[in-house]
């Protein structure tokens, strides 16, 4: 019989821990990333865990006015607080959970995971917030959430100034396909303490208009439909960086760069919809 972990949303849940821990993304437990199954998915996974007795039910650390009651009786992937993207792949069943929301979208149980213990991601209300965001904006298509911790991009986050525009244009100038692959820009939050109510409710906000979320001195925050397309937004987020934080350590002032004509064209060529604003 199949097991829980060959399920291919697992596989690929794994793959991204994989992927994000070879690029450095993940130093100790910096980081997580939590996927809103499908109906297709818990069909699959009620099949290979039929039997298997659920944990209590634990409070998401959500006050009220933050619940996610949209998402009563979802079901959700979430790596473990404290658990090291590096041990995803290697020992599953103690590194990330399937948890499932109550009834008022505000308890969670583990279904599958965490055998030694432990809770979702210190994030998972973030996460939870960010991905009822996105789905009510996306119509149900986004189900992934990743937040990585990418040197370059903190590194940029102590020299751009912080805020959409500034930073936006900033990541844009330094590759042309970046306009094309985050066309509504990053949303940016200045530095807060992570982990609490506060930071889940500005990130969610920015959501509702960005794919990309950076937290200043800290990381960023990528929502997308596939785990191939949250990585792809994590790494090109960081290539630009890495660029703009080359073109800044060179000591040499930039004497070119893509101009706002240089972007309609991108916007009119590649049928993306890029906002006046950021021009
Ligand atoms: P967790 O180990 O609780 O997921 O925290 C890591 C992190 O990056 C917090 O922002
Ligand atoms: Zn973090």
């Amino acid at each position: 019989m199949k097991a829980f972990t060959d399920l291919p949303f697992v596989r690929d849940f794994v793959r991204l821990c994989s992927i994000g821990d070879a690029q450095g993304f993940h130093e100790r437990n910096g980081g997580n990333l939590t996927y809103h199954l499908t109906a297709a998915d818990v069909k699959a996974a009620k099949a290979v865990l039929k039997g298997r007795k659920p944990g209590p039910w634990e409070d998401v650390e959500l006050t009220k006015d933050v619940a996610v009651p949209s998402f009563a009786g979802e079901w959700f992937l979430a790596t473990g607080s404290g658990k090291f993207f590096r041990n995803v792949a290697y020992d599953p069943e103690n590194s990330f959970a399937l948890c499932e929301l109550d009834e008022t979208g505000s308890r969670y149980r583990v279904l599958w995971g965490l055998a030694g213990g432990g809770r979702p991601t210190s994030e998972f209300s973030s996460h939870l917030m960010n991905l009822a965001v996105k789905d009510r904006v996306s119509g149900g298509k986004v189900r992934v959430i990743y937040h990585a911790h990418p040197a370059n991009l903190i590194a940029m986050t102590y020299v751009c100034p912080l805020d959409d525009k500034s930073f936006t244009r900033a990541l844009w100038n330094t590759m042309t396909e970046c306009p094309v692959i985050f066309p509504e820009g990053v949303g940016v939050v200045k530095w807060m303490v992570p982990g609490g109510r506060e930071i889940a409710v500005k990130t969610s906000t920015l959501m509702d208009r960005h794919s990309v979320v950076v937290w200043a001195h800290h990381g960023l925050f990528c929502a997308a439909d596939t785990f191939d397309n949250a990585m792809g937004l994590m790494e090109t987020v960081e290539k630009a960086a890495k660029i703009y934080m080359l073109v800044l350590a060179s000591g040499r002032k930039p004497v070119s760069g893509i101009t706002p004509k240089g972007y309609r064209a991108i916007a009119k060529r590649y049928s993306v919809d890029i906002p006046e604003k950021y021009l």
